[in-house]
């Protein structure tokens, strides 16, 4: 039987409505920003396979790395052992991140970064006898599909038949110059009125959410309000780490330095399943403690897995010389950028370092069910150019080493597509 017919037999994919969707490509191989598919049709990763492979596809270095930790070392229980990769990542880990960072704890995703950050927030002020029930976050925010980081997150779209078993959450709007004393106000109010154990934000733009950018000033001032009531702020850097959005992580656009991150996708590469959670020492020094109770009870099968850790290394190891490609890439996007102002069939034109997003006009309302999805992905995907709209929204996050030439043909498949519509 054909391979993609025994997929479909086998295999229920995320965010896929089987119903109504067409067979998965098989992709047997990938090199830098080109996947191939098994009839040997060759399309550009226009956004680095869900955000993650910001070197390209085998990158050699990554690669020889993991080969290398392969034979010495590929699994070790992460409770009483450890091992010189882990020591080795949290080292380079910790020279990255804010100097307010000290301590590195490891899971598997996004999702699970999430959800050690919550916990890690709650039962801090749990451990100091001081219970906060309330959490902040953005409307539309996307931190996950783990329970705590549903419950963090918009509420409808992905969520809706677990609503009932969500903890509640107060959303507030993402600001910009019109609505900051409002969103300011209402983020104080809370503060003053709620007990507000901590406050979530992907910072400088929400990915899932459709690709929604606001300025890295009004950040700032809501961490600072925070801050200064005992309120723990958690980047949700998941999607903006590693350059993402012009520097190595969005927090660093601000003064104000969060008290927890969460960090995934990027940080092997896109090689292993990988998520870090670091905080702070006051966040750590709150579970030390006699009283055993104060430990933080979280951990999985998982954790710190050496070959996730190798090509963690491995992609650090990377991203130091990276600086280069990825200023040009920002360039590029921008000229890009300026070209497609005069395309009267797209609106909310916009950038935040590597990424650039247009909504696609129709008569429907921009959302992620938006009909013209479909049509644009089938054609972008038939130029053999791979990008995923959200709804209407299309954006362009590309792996750092893809080439000017590659780049120029996604531009000329989406002006093409724009076109036809
Ligand atoms: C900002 C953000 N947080 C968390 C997640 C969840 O990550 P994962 O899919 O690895 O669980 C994502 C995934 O897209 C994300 O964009």
């Amino acid at each position: 039987m054909h391979l993609s017919k025994i997929d479909q037999q086998n295999i229920w994919h995320p965010f896929t409505q089987h119903q109504t969707a067409s067979e998965n490509l098989v992709i047997v191989k990938g090199k830098d920003a080109i996947l191939t598919d098994e009839h040997g049709n060759e399309y550009i990763d226009a956004v680095s396979s869900w955000w993650t492979n910001i070197f390209g596809h085998c990158n050699e270095h990554i690669s020889k790395r993991i080969k290398k930790q392969l034979d010495e070392l590929e699994h070790v229980i992460f409770a009483g052992f450890t091992h010189p990769t882990a020591i080795e990542l949290s080292e380079k880990l910790l020279a990255i991140l804010p100097k307010n960072q000290t301590k590195i704890f490891f899971s598997d995703n996004g999702s699970t970064s999430v959800e050690v950050a919550l916990k890690m927030a709650i039962q801090f002020c749990h451990n100091q006898n001081q219970p906060k029930n309330t959490i902040i976050a953005f409307k539309n925010a996307y931190h996950g599909d783990t329970f705590g980081a549903m419950s963090v997150g918009a509420r409808g779209t992905f969520n809706q038949p677990f609503e009932p078993f969500l903890f509640d959450v107060d959303f507030i709007d993402l600001p910009n110059e019109a609505n900051f004393e409002h969103v300011q106000h209402e983020f104080q109010q809370i503060i003053q009125e709620k007990k507000v154990a901590a406050f979530i934000f992907e910072p400088l733009i929400q990915g899932s959410a459709g690709m929604l950018m606001y300025e890295a000033k009004f950040l700032d001032k809501l961490v600072d309000i925070a801050q200064q009531n005992q309120v723990i702020c958690i980047a949700d850097e998941v999607m903006t780490g590693f350059y993402r959005t012009g520097k190595i992580f969005a927090t660093d656009h601000l003064t104000n330095k969060p008290d927890i991150f969460c960090i995934s996708k990027g940080i092997t590469g896109g090689f292993l399943p990988f998520g870090i959670t670091s905080c702070s020492q006051k966040i750590y020094d709150a579970f030390l403690s006699n009283d055993k109770l104060k430990t933080f009870f979280h951990g999985h099968s998982y954790t710190g897995n050496p070959l996730a850790c190798a090509a963690a290394c491995a992609s650090l190891e990377l991203i130091h010389d990276a600086q280069l490609t990825i200023n040009n890439l920002v360039e590029w996007q921008s000229q890009y950028l300026s070209k497609l102002k005069s395309n009267t069939k797209i609106e909310n034109l916009r950038q935040t370092g590597t990424i650039v997003a247009f909504d696609v006009k129709t008569d429907a309302s921009s959302n992620y069910f938006n009909n013209i999805r479909d049509f644009l992905y089938d054609n972008f995907i038939k130029r053999g150019v791979l990008l995923r709209p959200l709804g209407n929204t299309v954006y362009v996050l590309p792996p750092y080493i893809i080439t000017k030439e590659q780049l120029q043909k996604v531009y000329d498949v989406i002006d093409e597509v724009l076109e036809i519509i």
